[in-house]
């Protein structure tokens, strides 16, 4: 246990995290498709994190239901994330607008044009995805009110660059003009102390929830987390320059290694001209259609897709989110009154 001096340091370096956010530890619990529902928001968000719903592939009603339950579980602060290239983006920014939603994160992608504008114009904060320096700028001048870096050890979709690099390379140059959250690969408190000191106002953790009580991911999944290390999880490779594949880390399982044979049958069916080249990206674009939902829900980890950041092997038992939090915040503040 750590004494006072860390805790109170902690919570300085939190500080602009936690008034942005309005909660009392500036950890957001990174919106995960099919985990990042009622149960895990809410429990997060009433740890005193900040938890945000991964709206993902939901419809707006499945959205306008899926918060109207997190709000009966918690009358604290939580956020929605919303995906850029959802095909009902303008009705789902509804929804948030109807239940005055204080935070919206915009994931994948550049947001569309007028989308920014309509979420802000709702009153609500905007956190966008930065995933280089010159586009931490451009989201500035557009108007986003933090950012969150996001490096490519964390689950799921990633981009190439580590997330230690990104925050050299940012953290300097953006964090005096705009609160900035930094996630992937951040399994302890003492990593989470270190990107506050380089400049973050606080982090974003997606891995370390997954086996929380309170997540509903099936107990084969959380099961494949606690077995695995960090060198289990790992990114979608692509075969053929071709067949474009969005890399996203995930658990080593019998489909990963499927898939590698797939994109090689259809580069061959290619070659041979058998098939028409947008079938064919299509074949490789739809390969993982549903394969988070078996693994998260269905517990189908084999053929499943078990998306998991590096921080997996971090990840020892399953635990109350509290216990979670409290344990990172411990370590965050015993790292801190080290330093002196
Ligand atoms: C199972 C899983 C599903 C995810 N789904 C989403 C998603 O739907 N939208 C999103 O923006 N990020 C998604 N992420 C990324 C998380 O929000 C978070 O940024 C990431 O997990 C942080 O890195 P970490 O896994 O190293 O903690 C997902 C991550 C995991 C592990």
């Amino acid at each position: 246990m750590s004494g006072e001096a860390g805790h109170a340091r902690l919570k300085e370096l939190m500080h602009r995290g936690t008034e942005f956010l309005g909660c009392e530890v500036a950890i957001l619990g990174g919106a995960m498709s099919w985990v990042s529902e009622r149960n895990l928001v809410s429990a997060i968000s009433n740890a005193g994190g900040f938890g945000v719903i991964a709206c993902g592939a939901m419809t707006p009603e499945l959205l306008d239901s899926e918060i109207a339950q997190t709000k009966t579980r918690t009358s604290r602060p939580f956020g929605v994330n919303l995906i850029t290239m959802h095909p009902d983006l303008s009705e789902l920014i509804d929804v948030c607008t109807k239940h005055e939603v204080g935070h919206v994160v915009l994931a994948g992608g550049l947001p569309p044009g007028g989308s920014i504008d309509r979420i802000k114009g709702s009153g609500a904060k905007l956190i966008a995805f930065a995933p280089a320096l010159a586009l931490a700028k451009k989201l500035i001048r557009s108007g986003a009110d933090a950012l969150v870096i996001e490096g490519m050890e964390a689950g799921g979709h990633i981009g190439p660059v580590a997330t230690s690099v990104l925050a050299q390379e940012i953290l300097p140059h953006v964090s005096h003009d705009i609160p900035v959250f930094v996630a992937g690969g951040i399994g302890r408190g003492e990593a989470m102390a270190a990107y506050l000191e380089m400049g973050a106002v606080g982090v974003q953790l997606g891995t370390r929830f997954v086996c929380a009580h309170e997540s509903i991911a099936h107990a084969n999944f959380k099961k494949a987390f606690i077995r695995a290390s960090a060198r289990d999880a790992i990114p979608s490779v692509q075969i053929d320059p071709r067949l474009p594949v969005i890399p996203v880390r995930a658990l080593r399982n019998r489909e990963t290694e499927k898939f590698a044979a797939k994109q090689r049958e259809v580069a061959d069916l290619l070659d041979r001209g058998e098939i028409e080249m947008a079938e064919a990206q299509l074949q490789i674009e739809r390969y993982w259609a549903g394969s988070l939902k078996r693994a998260v829900i269905d517990g189908d980890v084999e053929t499943g897709s078990v998306m998991a950041g590096q921080s997996v092997g971090m990840v020892t038992r399953e635990e109350p989110v509290a216990a979670i939090i409290e344990e990172l915040v411990d370590e965050a503040a015993a790292a801190l009154e080290s330093r002196g």
